[in-house]
């Protein structure tokens, strides 16, 4: 049997990515897999349908997501495509696992093998697999850009017949993926930067690129790598510390996040308050509800002078390399899956039992099963 991958055009307003790019389609293409993909949906990404030379082009997401055996998607599958998915077929992409858990319910009922690329583990075998970092790491390249349109200063130091221009301070809240590239994006462009986070493994990484490490002596390490919810008592300390850092700041950039939890609030709007006018906050944690109390998403916001911008879905804004990224993640993901020409679900595997959230009738995910269907006795 000839394996199918589909790929439908994304639905999500504004989202520029594509799942496959031809590259990855002509590797496929030479295992004989088939790959079919909406007409449309590399467009946004610098590929038009002509680039897909060995893929087959279909008018319709119906005939796509009702005739693979494997769907690929950027975007959490929404209600109206798991209605058109093949029963018993594997869904693949961004499956949001947090929230509107009810979709999980559907992919059940269609038998459907789901598996969430945010729930890949942070393992070394994994790492060609994390769409989590690939596109932490657009994001916080992207992020100090944006910072940098707002900010009505230089970023290096310049000296000129004029005089001489100091270079910018930035500071970058949370250091994982994103804020480990923010940092190093800024030291490019010439600023004088500082990095936090309340992970204190991480002063290494953020020394090693030219930043000072802010130490707060809080230790929040959490499990799976993960930074753990501050006390109120540790985040009054945090803000109390962390205050003039921002105060000193030309720009910050946000980033913390805890998985399936609100973003961390940590710059509140006194901190905002202390900050010089003409100041820039890009805050990246915008769409779990900000790490800056007065972040509204996607929308700049003036107060007292400091610029405040939450934008959403920034790896889309690099449409082109966010693809490409997603896609070889995609295609390391799929050597797992498939061997000799044959698809095989190896539950086993500790990198598709841990992101497989549906599969053959069940919920499998632990936490889903148990929200959805009550403790197990
Ligand atoms: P994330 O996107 O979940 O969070 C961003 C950062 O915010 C983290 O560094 C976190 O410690 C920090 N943070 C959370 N709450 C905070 C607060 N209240 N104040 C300040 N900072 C706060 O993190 P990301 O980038 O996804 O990394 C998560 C873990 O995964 C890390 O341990 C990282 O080293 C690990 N990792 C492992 C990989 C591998 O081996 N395959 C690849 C990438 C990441």
């Amino acid at each position: 049997m000839t394996i199918k991958i589909g790929v439908p055009k994304e639905v999500r307003e504004g989202e520029q990515r594509v799942a496959l790019v031809p590259d990855i389609v002509n590797r496929l293409a030479k295992q004989n897999i088939q790959v079919s993909l909406e007409t449309g949906a590399g467009a946004l990404a610098g590929y038009t349908d002509d680039y897909y030379e060995n893929a087959e082009i279909a008018a319709s997401s119906a005939a796509i997501l009702g005739g693979s055996n494997i769907c690929l998607t950027v975007n959490p599958a929404t209600n109206e495509q798991i209605e058109q998915l093949k029963e018993g077929s594997i869904l693949i992409g961004y499956l949001n696992p947090h929230s509107d858990l009810e979709r999980f319910n559907k992919l059940k009922a269609k038998k459907i093998s789901a598996f969430s690329m945010e729930l890949v583990p942070r393992i070394s075998r994994a790492q060609a697999m994390d769409a989590l970092s690939s596109q932490a790491s657009i994001a916080g390249y992207k992020a100090v850009l944006l910072a940098s349109n707002l900010l009505g200063k230089f970023f290096p130091m310049l000296t000129t017949a004029a005089g001489t221009i100091r270079p910018s301070k930035v500071l970058v809240i949370g250091a994982g993926v994103a804020g480990l590239q923010a940092i190093a994006t800024a030291r490019r462009l010439g600023a004088i930067v500082e990095g936090y986070d309340v992970r204190a493994a991480v002063k290494d990484q953020v020394e090693s690129l030219g930043a000072k490490f802010v130490d707060i002596e809080i230790k929040a390490e959490g499990d799976g790598g993960y930074a753990r919810e501050l006390t109120d008592e540790e985040r009054q300390q945090q803000q109390a510390i962390l205050a003039k850092h921002v105060a000193a700041a030309d720009v910050v950039v946000s980033t913390a996040a805890i998985p399936g939890r609100p973003s961390p609030l940590i710059i509140n709007t006194q901190m905002v308050e202390g900050m010089r006018g003409g100041s820039v906050i890009v805050d990246l944690a915008a769409e779990g509800g900000g790490n800056c109390e007065l972040t509204k998403i996607d929308e700049t916001i003036l107060h007292n002078g400091v610029k405040i911008y939450g934008p959403a879905n920034v790896p889309s804004m690099l449409s082109n390399h966010a693809s490409e990224l997603y896609a070889k993640n995609l295609l390391n993901f799929l050597e797992l899956l498939i061997q000799d020409g044959a698809i095989n679900i190896d539950l086993e595997d500790e990198i598709l039992s841990a992101s497989l959230i549906t599969h053959d009738g069940e919920i499998r995910h632990a936490d889903i099963k148990e929200q959805l269907e009550g403790a197990s006795t």
